[in-house]
């Protein structure tokens, strides 16, 4: 298969294995390309992007500005903080107005869970959900998957445990459908008030107790606490969730085999993962976002060639 079955990147849920496997072999070439001296190939000279962040963002925004200019794109970027949406503008709206100076595709951040889905149904553009409230990331499951693959060889049959805020978290969702997709067992594991009730339904193991989990897994992917999406308090205090959930040194030496530690990011040192341990030769937190260039670049130069097609 060398095309993508989807016309959009909404979530992993819409992606097939094929899709998923396509986007890593791509990949694999562009990190070669980011790993020259000269890290630029011309593939997107005819194509203009428009990278719209309605939320905060570091990696995600960088590393599709990046992956857009590795791929010689033309690039704008937008900030609801700084335009006209804070005058009452719709979204769709501002998207039509963005493509009417003929723009090509637009990456899109936005808080409210579905965005993506609802603009692709209302605009005529290429969308990619760069995170749509606490629904899906999906770059970010492809690039997780794809430094597994790296890191092990495969991601099937690995045993992969999601850890925390995983009622909150957009990365949990997608890193679900996306690892099972290729084959590996998950499990979720945090405090009983943040997992969701019915996740079991997605074919997830649950596990309650930070130590049980991982001396099952083979990966531990660390989530921080969502607090900008916390109405309520789940736990009594950060300190006690650090002391049941949070990943150090002491914990990883009681296990019996050494495990790959990974984290989205932002991180927050001392309370999910300590320095030591993020720091560490088992953590593979900024491979995962080397990679993400790389994984980025797949997805835009792929559904790029469907609007030459
Ligand atoms: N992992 C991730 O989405 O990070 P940012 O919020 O900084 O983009």
């Amino acid at each position: 298969m060398s095309e993508l079955s989807v016309e959009h990147l909404l979530g992993i849920k819409y992606l097939s294995t094929s899709d998923i496997n396509l986007i890593f072999e791509t990949a694999d070439n562009f990190k070669q390309v980011i790993n020259r001296p000269i890290k630029k190939v011309p593939s997107l000279r005819d194509i203009t992007i428009a990278n719209l962040f309605f939320e905060n963002s570091t990696r995600t925004k960088l590393s599709f500005e990046l992956a857009e200019k590795r791929l010689s794109a033309d690039v704008v970027n937008f900030s609801s903080s700084s335009s006209s949406v804070t005058k009452g503008e719709t979204l769709v709206d501002t998207v039509n107005n963005i493509l009417a100076m003929k723009v090509d595709m637009v990456v899109m951040r936005h808080p409210f869970p579905g965005a993506g889905v609802f603009l692709s149904k209302n605009v005529d553009s290429k969308i990619i959900n760069a995170g749509d409230g606490a629904h899906e990331h999906p770059t970010q499951a492809l690039l997780d998957s794809y430094s597994i693959r790296e890191r092990m060889g495969d991601v099937a049959r690995k045993k992969v445990v999601i850890v925390g805020d995983i009622l909150h978290s957009r990365v949990a969702l997608s890193n679900i459908f996306c690892l099972q997709k290729l084959g590996a067992e998950v499990c979720v594991c945090g405090p009983k008030t943040m997992i969701p009730k019915h996740i079991e339904s997605l074919g997830v193991k649950i596990e309650l107790d930070l130590q049980k989990a991982l001396n099952w897994c083979d990966v531990a992917n660390m989530l921080r606490i969502q607090r900008e999406r916390l109405e309520i308090n789940y736990f009594p205090s950060t300190r006690e969730y650090s002391m049941l959930y949070g990943l150090n040194n002491e914990v990883l030496d009681s296990l019996d085999k050494e495990i790959v530690i990974m984290h989205p990011g932002p991180i927050n040192r001392g309370v999910e993962i300590t320095s030591e341990v993020a720091d560490s030769d088992h953590a593979i937190i900024l491979d995962q976002v080397e990679n993400g260039v790389a994984v980025r670049m797949a997805v835009l130069y792929l559904l790029a060639q469907k609007i030459r097609h």
